[in-house]
């Protein structure tokens, strides 16, 4: 699978199933009494940790033909797991469950591989000992999380301070088992999967927002119903294709039935702005999600762009792929307010620093801000990528390959299958 300056972007492609949607889906199917149906799960790593943690509490999940059905138990009725839950790399499973088994009474022991086990689970956890949940963390912080849910749990006011759809979907899966109002403050620039699709499934939710913040009440006297639910594909894993595209003049790529909420596609505003040619040539609403078609063709060199703190929660996962796209893009970019990519699943901002260095990319940080100086030369390459097996980090600086004189060397790149098991098939199939 050959990737260079020479090579361009070009067909119609169907990203995979969206990674968050995937992991919701799993986990508001297993809470609705009776059968569910699931097209196009992505079965990367990640959801599936999270499909077998939802077994181990006591959903019934078949995989049938490719699709998933699903048969769900009611909101308070989890089962005690016989076996710690492993949660593999993933963030999201282990916040969204530990959220969802704090309002049960049962008792798990939550863990994860070594990233995951060095990510702050405080954030979640603070707020989920408020409503009467027994948590100890490693070290006050960190995965293993051993936790003793709550069968009558307090219902309470939240406001979060850090812009975090994974913190604000563990309070929100608490609130299913909990009696009474609970009322939810946080930024708006989160991702809001959790609270379309509950209102999707019929669930009493309420959700204003105003020019900062988004306000949700949920109240738990409406069952959730079952659903069925046609996965929409992935932005944040589309984003190294149509970055691509728009890197290399002459690119022409059709991206089907891709997930367009306002929250996750704020990369393709910046590859706009930036002059990237991307046009939405269809946009529908299934399931309370903007779904959309579009076209990109690549006829000019992009120019470099300024994204402010309060952009970044709208592409906190397409940073990595963006700065290799700045690197190609006339000017300094500048890239403000990334303290929350130090705690990814990597360090994505030193790492995105040290790689650039690599290919031969001047970059600087100051104070969580990232300074790119990019032009439209071909960069020297060649270097060896430092990823700690973190798979944005994989697929962003493959993708480098093609602003590079030199193919740059990236040793083990299975952790791709953590979100993108088919990444470089697709790879194969549209760079020509
Ligand atoms: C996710 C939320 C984001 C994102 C992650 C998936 C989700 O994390 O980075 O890849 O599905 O809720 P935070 O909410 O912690 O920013």
């Amino acid at each position: 699978m050959p990737l260079n300056y020479k090579s361009l972007i070009k067909g119609s492609y169907f990203p995979p199933g969206d990674k968050s949607i995937s992991h919701r889906i799993l986990i508001l199917a297993g809470q609705a009494i009776g059968r569910s149906k699931i097209y196009n799960l992505l079965e990367s790593e990640d959801v599936i940790n999270t499909l077998k943690a939802m077994r181990l509490l006591g959903g019934n999940i078949v995989r049938k033909d490719k699709n998933y059905e699903v048969f769900g138990i009611a909101p308070g009725g989890l089962f005690q797991p016989k076996t710690k839950i492993d949660f593999g790399n993933s963030g999201t499973g282990i916040r969204l469950i530990c959220g969802l088994i704090s309002s049960n009474n049962i008792e798990a022991k939550l863990v994860g591989d070594n990233s995951l086990s060095k990510r702050p689970m405080k954030r979640v956890t603070q707020h989920l000992s408020r409503i009467g949940a027994k948590i100890e963390l490693r070290k006050k912080s960190f995965p293993p999380i051993s936790l003793k849910g709550i069968g009558n749990a307090v219902p309470l006011t939240f406001e979060i301070l850090i812009p975090s759809a994974q913190i604000k979907s563990a309070i929100m899966l608490s609130a299913l088992n909990t009696n009474g109002t609970i009322k939810i403050k946080e930024f708006k620039t989160t991702r809001d999967h959790t609270e379309n699709m509950l209102k999707s499934m019929g669930y009493n939710i309420k959700v204003k927002e105003n020019s900062v913040h988004r306000y949700i009440e949920m109240r738990n006297n409406k069952d959730l119903k079952t659903i069925d639910y046609k996965v929409p594909g992935d932005p944040s894993s589309a984003a190294f294709f149509i970055s691509a595209a728009c890197l290399k003049p002459g690119s022409k790529l059709v991206v089907k039935n891709m997930l367009f909420n306002k929250t996750r596609v704020g990369f393709i505003k910046t590859l706009i702005k930036m002059g990237g040619d991307i046009k939405i040539i269809s946009k529908r609403k299934i399931h309370n999600e903007y779904i959309a078609d579009l076209k990109i063709h690549q006829k000019r060199n992009l120019k470099s762009t300024i994204l402010e703190p309060e952009d970044i929660p709208l592409q906190v996962d397409e940073i990595p792929i963006l700065s290799v796209v700045a690197s190609f893009a006339n000017g300094l970019t500048v890239f403000k307010g990334l303290k929350e990519l130090t705690v990814k699943e990597s360090n994505r901002l030193l790492l995105i620093h040290k790689n650039l260095k690599k290919i031969g990319v001047k970059s600087l940080i100051k104070n969580y801000d990232l300074y790119i100086y990019g032009n439209y030369n071909l960069k020297k390459g060649g270097g060896i990528i430092n990823h700690n097996d973190d798979h944005r980090i994989v697929m962003s600086f493959f993708i480098a390959n093609m602003i590079c004189k030199k193919n740059n060397v990236i040793k083990d790149k299975s952790c791709v299958k953590t979100s993108y098991p088919t990444f470089f098939k697709h790879i194969s199939q549209f760079s020509n």
